[in-house]
């Protein structure tokens, strides 16, 4: 058949919002088993999941196909010592993940001010690439809604892009889906 478009994908955020836990959850639980867990068209093609996941150190590399599509997932560490990392993968991504712990008030703020410098970074700006938003760990009780997380990043004031947000349980592999299927409706 016809060779699937490659894209790469940069998934950001602070340390502790998620990143690793999503992207694992894409990956196949079962060896034998080809397809993930909650899709019946995400295939992982590299290892299944991990039971233990720790930070991440620099960044993983992992590769997904979908129907369309073959993607190359950069999962960056969010620790600040690491974040000047991000910068040097802007110009050959096709795509953004941006995860975000709702439930982590006091540091939305650092985050903000990692998606704005993101923005109006000059490999970045203006291009029409999709960011996709996670505001994840929905199922803690202090958690803000994807609305107010919405409200908190400023997200309403990006124009040069097209951008989405869903609110997402990375433990339970909830949100993602949707998510997902956004991402690849936007990815052209
Ligand atoms: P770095 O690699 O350090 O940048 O962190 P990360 O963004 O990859 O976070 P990671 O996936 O390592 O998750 C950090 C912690 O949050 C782990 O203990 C996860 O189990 C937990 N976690 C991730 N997603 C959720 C969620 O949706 N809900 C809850 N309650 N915990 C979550
Ligand atoms: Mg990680």
């Amino acid at each position: 058949g016809l060779r699937k478009k490659e894209v790469n994908v940069l998934c950001l955020g602070l340390d502790n919002s998620g990143k690793t836990t999503i992207i694992n959850q894409l990956k196949p639980s079962n060896p034998s088993n080809l397809l993930g867990p909650f899709s019946e068209e995400w295939k992982h093609v590299t290892q299944t999941q991990t039971q233990e996941i720790v930070p991440t150190i620099g960044f993983n590399i992992e590769k997904f196909k979908s129907s369309s599509l073959s993607f190359t997932v950069f999962d960056m560490s969010g620790q600040s010592r690491y974040r000047n990392l991000w910068e040097h993968y802007f110009k050959e991504t096709h795509a953004v993940i941006f995860v975000v712990d709702s439930s982590d008030k006091l540091r939305m703020v650092v985050a903000k001010e990692e998606l704005d410098i993101l923005l109006s970074h000059e490999d970045i700006r203006c291009r029409k690439m999709p960011v996709l938003f996670f505001a994840n760990k929905m199922d803690l009780q202090d958690a803000m809604t994807s609305a107010k997380v919405s409200q908190m990043l400023c997200l309403e004031s990006i124009q040069d892009k097209p951008w989405h947000i869903c609110g997402s349980n990375a433990i339970k592999g909830e949100g993602l889906q949707e998510g997902l299927d956004w991402l690849q409706g936007n990815t052209s």
